[in-house]
């Protein structure tokens, strides 16, 4: 990616002044600002993922990767940001609408054509959009499934012993995170500070690691038959838990081990955010973790899971005052939830705020929901968009927190209460703690990514399909799909 556009910024879209409503500019943000992290609210159809698509793209065409959080099944649609207007790429991806005459065909020329209209307005023309293709790879990763590429969520048991030389506490945390899901896998208590099991298992997983030796899910199972200490705490071991609980716990594991619907959960890319975030072949990595197929609870312990991981990496990172990563949480909605919720996300991701700016990792997170974040969350957010918000409780709450963050004045408040209410739809109130422009009106840019909404698993598999086959030679193209499509 080209270091002039690095120079030049992130082009976001246009702003002005509140009270100069006819001088709407050019807003430019320089990357490093997002070191201190974004937070984006607003209503639904607020025009929320579309913000935050033009800043992942503008963070990619600086050559900066980007980690995304998929919960809702949207953020795939990055990986339908195509190299030109072609109508042909937007057929897979189009149908009529009810009671619409047209082709499919039709529909796609259509779309091309008002893309192509809205995107030159904002200065991006076929020459961005192939660089950008061309310039950005993304994966998109399904843990517990194999629509896109499947990831070995608990590789951290595996590799764990190498962490633990060089980062006893971040291990134990990650361990902490993996011991919770394999419990709730196999449907126990996964709750590391109630369940009797997660104490043991995390207990003879220690013990593995400061005898030097590894504690992956075998491992464990023979620890669990024949077990390697005589006490837990100041019990003896069975008292704490009885020998035919943890034979029956060593059967679950057992049993999920051999079971062919668990090896998804144990194969595919590791959980190595170091590779995921470097450059392949000279493209900048987008990666979207989609977890939009599980449920509530696997979803929570897949994301603390994931969120131990990288605060592992994060801290790994020199020090720089320049942006490193940028990673985007859409619909943070229940994982950074107020005291004295604690899901096993709140805490990882906190800390990411906390410590992410002195490493270069930037976090911006999104939501309907602004009450049901967590205060020291929002008060780390330095970059604030708020969309048009329905309830006072709403606007009260994000209004007093970009106060408290961004020293907003008081006496503003209420008038941005009243423009807050009254937004349409893409327009947003911005503020960049780190810039003297106080606050601003802001309207998005166009994403050069086609918004298309959520995507199935069946959709995602489309989108590896067509990715593997843009890598492989023409004639090793499977005939079945479209020739001229290129994603
Ligand atoms: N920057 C943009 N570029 C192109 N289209 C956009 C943009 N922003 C919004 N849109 C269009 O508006 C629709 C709704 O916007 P978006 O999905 O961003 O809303 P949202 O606030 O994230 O809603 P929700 O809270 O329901 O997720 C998108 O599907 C897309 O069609
Ligand atoms: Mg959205």
């Amino acid at each position: 990616m080209s270091k002039a556009s690095a120079i030049a910024g992130l082009r976001l879209g246009n702003s002005c002044p509140l009270d100069r409503r006819n001088q709407m500019q050019s807003f430019v943000l320089p990357s490093h600002h997002l070191t201190t992290h974004g937070f984006i609210c607003g209503m639904t159809n607020t025009g929320k993922t579309g913000a935050a698509f033009g800043v992942v793209e503008e963070v990619l065409r600086e050559g900066i990767p980007v980690l995304m959080i998929d919960l809702k099944g949207d953020l795939p649609n990055l990986a339908l940001a195509f190299p030109s207007f072609d109508a042909s790429h937007f057929e897979p991806w189009v149908e009529p609408p009810p009671g619409d005459a047209r082709s499919v065909r039709e529909v796609a020329t259509a779309l091309a054509a008002e893309r192509q209209n809205a995107l030159q307005l904002w200065g991006l023309h076929e020459p961005d959009l192939r660089a950008f293709h061309d310039g950005v790879d993304v994966r998109i990763l399904t843990p517990g499934s194999d629509a896109g590429e499947p990831v070995h969520v608990l590789s951290s048991l595996e590799h764990a012993l190498d962490y633990y030389r060089e980062d006893p506490s971040a291990t134990r945390a990650s361990l902490t995170a993996a011991i919770s899901l394999v419990l709730r896998l196999v449907g126990l208590d996964a709750d590391p500070t109630k369940s009797r099991r997660h104490v043991l298992l995390s207990v003879l997983a220690e013990h593995q690691l400061k005898s030097g030796l590894p504690c992956d899910l075998v491992t464990l199972l023979g620890a669990l038959l024949e077990p390697p200490i005589d006490t837990v705490g100041a019990l003896p071991l069975d008292t704490f838990i009885s020998s035919a609980e943890r034979q029956a716990l060593a059967a679950k594991l057992n049993t999920l081990l051999a079971s062919p619907s668990f090896a998804s959960w144990r194969s595919g890319t590791p959980l190595d955010i170091a590779e995921w975030l470097a450059p392949k072949n000279g493209r900048t990595q987008a990666v979207i973790v989609s977890v939009a197929h599980l449920d509530d609870e696997e979803r929570e312990l897949v994301l603390g899971i994931l969120f131990e991981e990288l605060l592992t990496w994060v801290r790994k990172q020199r020090g720089t005052k320049y942006l490193r990563a940028l990673v985007f949480f859409d619909e943070v909605y229940g994982y950074v939830p107020p005291h004295p919720q604690n899901p096993p996300s709140k805490q990882p991701i906190l800390t990411l705020m906390k410590q992410g700016r002195a490493h270069g990792v930037g976090v911006i997170l999104a939501t309907q929901n602004p009450m049901d974040v967590d205060y020291r969350a929002l008060s780390n957010a330095g970059f604030w968009c708020i969309g048009r918000l329905q309830t006072n409780a709403d606007r009260t709450r994000v209004l007093e927190g970009l106060a408290q963050a961004t020293g907003a004045s008081a006496e503003s408040r209420a008038a941005l209460e009243r423009l807050c209410k009254n937004l349409y739809p893409r327009w947003f109130i911005l503020r960049d703690v780190r810039s003297k422009r106080g606050t601003l009106l802001f309207q998005p840019r166009w994403a050069m990514s086609y918004l298309r909404g959520p995507m199935t698993p069946s959709e995602i598999r489309l989108v590896r399909q067509m990715q593997a086959a843009r890598r492989a030679p023409k004639s090793h193209v499977h005939p079945s799909l479209p020739q001229s499509v290129e994603l």
